[in-house]
């Protein structure tokens, strides 16, 4: 057995709120955390690039860091419209998510684009969030663990550690459906996503956390950090109310409560 990682709680806040309320939210959150006694947890807020900056200043005394919901893959130029992982760290972020299955379905984007943005993530020396998870129409067809591997494989670069890198496994038809997978289905494809790094990382692909995203609140959030090899989640709707997002933050398991079943390499 190894020590599983401390578990990391993501808010996606999408594209929602403004200068004030988020401000507001993200002060609710850093009081609370300042003054917590729980089991160890990373906390990541992920505002819009609008306030990402404020936040940043703001939270800096804080244990909560700060991330963007997405990048180009290139440094500067001619690009109208587009913010840079350069751009994005010099603000202070922390993390980048990259790949999230919003982008992928309004963005039209590939494994490739997210593999590059995700390179660009790195180049920063920030830590990419990278997004994988199937349709409805995939997982009725029997094809989660297909999809799944694929988007894994061509998704993720070569430049991922443990200390630069975070999966998280989102089934599409989870995430804002208030539906959400069994345990014993994301353990499942959690266990694959773990086998995966394993090939690829060797024992680093241990220490890669793997967040579970998709409808996660503070009702089912204790039994999803359970399930093995989940080492944290990315919480949409729930992360807009300091509430519901705490109560996903206490959730998590004391490192006594989880066992992260190491395979020995033949
Ligand atoms: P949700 O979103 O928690 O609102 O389902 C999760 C996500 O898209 O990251």
């Amino acid at each position: 057995m190894a020590n599983a990682p401390i578990p990391l709680i993501a808010g996606n806040w999408k594209m929602n709120t403004f200068h004030n309320d988020g401000h507001q939210l993200a002060n609710d959150v850093a009081e609370r955390m300042m003054n917590r006694m729980g089991p160890p947890v990373d906390v990541a807020v992920c505002p819009p690039i609008t306030i990402a900056g404020s936040l940043c200043a703001f939270l800096a005394p804080t244990p909560i860091k700060v991330g963007a919901q997405d990048c180009s893959q290139l440094a500067n130029g001619a690009h109208t419209g587009d913010v840079s992982a350069e751009q994005i760290a010099n603000l202070g972020c922390a993390c980048v998510i990259v790949g999230h299955s919003e982008r992928r379905r309004d963005h039209h984007e590939t494994n490739e684009l997210v593999r590059a943005k995700a390179e660009a993530v790195h180049r920063t020396r920030m830590t990419a969030i990278i997004c994988i998870g199937e349709t409805q129409e995939e997982r009725d067809a029997g094809k989660t663990i297909e999809v799944v591997t694929k988007q894994l494989e061509e998704s993720v670069p070569e430049s991922c550690h443990s200390g630069n890198t975070v999966i998280a496994y989102e089934p599409v038809w989870a995430i804002g459906t208030g539906r959400t997978p069994t345990s014993a289905e994301i353990a499942e494809v959690h266990q694959q996503i773990r086998d995966l790094l394993f090939e690829r990382f060797d024992y680093d692909g241990f220490a890669i956390r793997i967040l579970y995203g998709g409808s996660v609140n503070e009702k089912n959030a204790h039994d999803i950090l359970r399930v093995p090899h989940v080492n944290g989640a990315l919480v949409g709707g729930a992360s807009l109310k300091s509430d519901t997002f705490w109560s996903i933050i206490e959730a998590v398991p004391k490192p006594s409560e989880v066992s992260a079943p190491v395979r020995v390499k033949a």
